[in-house]
């Protein structure tokens, strides 16, 4: 053996936190969009509603305290459109008072929130109106953006504007599984160009009150592998799939256009540079494909289904239903792939569904070691969010129990707090800033000779 006690160190700035969203933990939200679907059968597994969720709305301290005895500096949370303008002529001052108490109570457990303006969640009244594909939705969400601002940016310096737009947009727009429940490509690209003028919008009001705020946004980026190496279509679904899905929003936000094969496709007023940072959600990675036969089958094509193949390769880690391949090296791969925009980058999200936490503690460390890979060669990640803090409400998976994220579980009947190994081993990682070998030893010891190869062959 030579050297021991080696330890992927990270730098001193770097931030610890854990995400959450405002519908998955509050509870009691009975004015927005996904309350609406969660009253209909069919959307949710077992019709299930998100009814109290973590009971955040009422007390969220004991979840606070937790994090602070976690050694966390941050917490990525959402906040309520609907709770805050109840009505588009009306606002919520209680509302706005209980989000100030609660990230005064982060502030005084030194955590420092990074607030989310918008996760999946749409007034009722604006759903009514016809949600994002209305024109004026960009503007609907500055005016609410300048109210929450306007009131509580002494206490936020992190925003985010707007969670994962591309898969509210798949789900809510192509495959019609969330709301608004539509299943047409010109409704997905109406509400697409509306969010992004909604993002730049938000953007620069939020500048205009807080000239010193940093804003960005958190973008969903799976990796997508071509389903057999020997097939060149397979590689081009892949580029093509990677190109529209991880980057298209992101080029939109940083040159004010995308382009695609060359041409000017889409144009944006004042987008140019609209990401202070940006926030990556990474979780899995999936294999596409073209399904040749079928084509050559039929001339005219039928369901994409037919002629797509989206899934997972046998003898590879995947995660339950239809969640991809747990691909730790991915994440290396997405914040290589992201350098191109030039910007702080952020891990908003990164969790695995794992009710009995036997993979958390191994997700954790792998992904982090790729992670800290990435800062050793010079890629600027400021601080990593993991997903989640407490098993939430999963949105079409409800309380599914194979969809649990929590470093806590959760007993939604009583409301009590599990620990879980995965929360103790980030609690250390936190408290240190760094993953040890002694660490690794302790949790997992079969990864030492993947994460320290010269010294198991040495
Ligand atoms: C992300 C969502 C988050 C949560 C995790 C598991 O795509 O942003 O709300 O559902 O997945």
């Amino acid at each position: 053996m030579t050297k021991r006690n080696e330890s992927f160190d990270f730098p001193s700035t770097f931030r610890w936190g854990t995400a959450t969203s405002a519908h998955q933990v509050e509870g009691q939200q009975t004015n927005n969009d996904w309350w609406a679907t969660e009253q209909v059968g069919g959307y949710i597994y077992k019709d299930q509603r998100a009814g109290d969720a973590c009971d955040w709305w009422r007390h969220a301290e004991s979840d606070f305290e937790r994090m602070a005895a976690m050694h966390l500096n941050t917490h990525r949370l959402s906040i309520e459109w609907s709770r805050i303008q109840p009505q588009p002529d009306k606002w919520s001052e209680e509302a706005l008072l209980r989000y100030r108490e609660m990230l005064e109570m982060l502030h005084d457990r030194g955590i420092e929130p990074m607030v989310t303006l918008h996760h999946f969640t749409n007034p009722l009244w604006m759903a009514v109106l016809g949600g994002w594909e209305n024109e004026n939705s960009p503007k609907w969400f500055e005016t609410y953006v300048r109210k929450v601002v306007s009131t509580l940016g002494d206490l936020v310096n992190l925003w985010c504007t707007i969670n994962e737009p591309m898969v509210l947009l798949v789900r809510g727009y192509l495959l019609g599984n969330w709301p608004p429940h539509q299943r047409s490509i010109l409704s997905l690209y109406q509400a697409g160009l509306n969010m992004a003028q909604a993002h730049v919008a938000a953007y620069h009001a939020i500048h205009e009150i807080n000239p010193g705020a940093q804003v960005g946004l958190a973008k969903h980026m799976d990796v997508w592998s071509p389903h057999r190496d020997w097939i060149p279509t397979d590689h081009l679904v892949a580029r093509l799939v990677n190109r529209i899905t991880n980057h298209v929003i992101l080029d939109a936000l940083t040159k004010g256009e995308v382009r695609l094969l060359g041409r000017r496709f889409i144009q944006l007023e004042n987008a140019v540079d609209t990401l202070d940072w940006l926030g990556i959600n990474y979780y899995q990675r999936y294999r596409v494909g073209m399904k040749i036969r079928n084509i050559l089958r039929t001339i005219f094509p039928k369901l994409p289904a037919d002629i797509f193949y989206h899934g997972t390769k046998p003898g590879y880690q995947k995660g339950p239903g239809t969640w991809g391949e747990i691909h730790a090296e991915g994440l290396f791969d997405t914040l290589r792939s992201v350098t191109r925009y030039n910007l702080p980058i952020y891990i908003t999200e990164n969790g695995i569904p794992d009710k009995d936490d036997v993979h958390r503690p191994r997700f954790i460390l792998t992904h982090l070691h790729q992670l800290w890979k990435a800062i050793q060669q010079g890629i600027p990640v400021r601080g990593y969010y993991h997903w989640s803090l407490v098993d939430n409400f999963e949105w079409g998976e409800g309380y599914n129990p194979e969809f649990r994220f929590g470093l806590f579980g959760v007993d939604f009947e009583t409301q009590e707090r599990i620990p879980r190994t995965s929360g103790e081993l980030y609690a250390q990682i936190c408290k240190y800033n760094s993953i040890s070998q002694e660490l690794i030893t302790e949790y997992d010891p079969e990864l030492l000779p993947q994460l320290f190869p010269q010294q198991s062959t040495a």
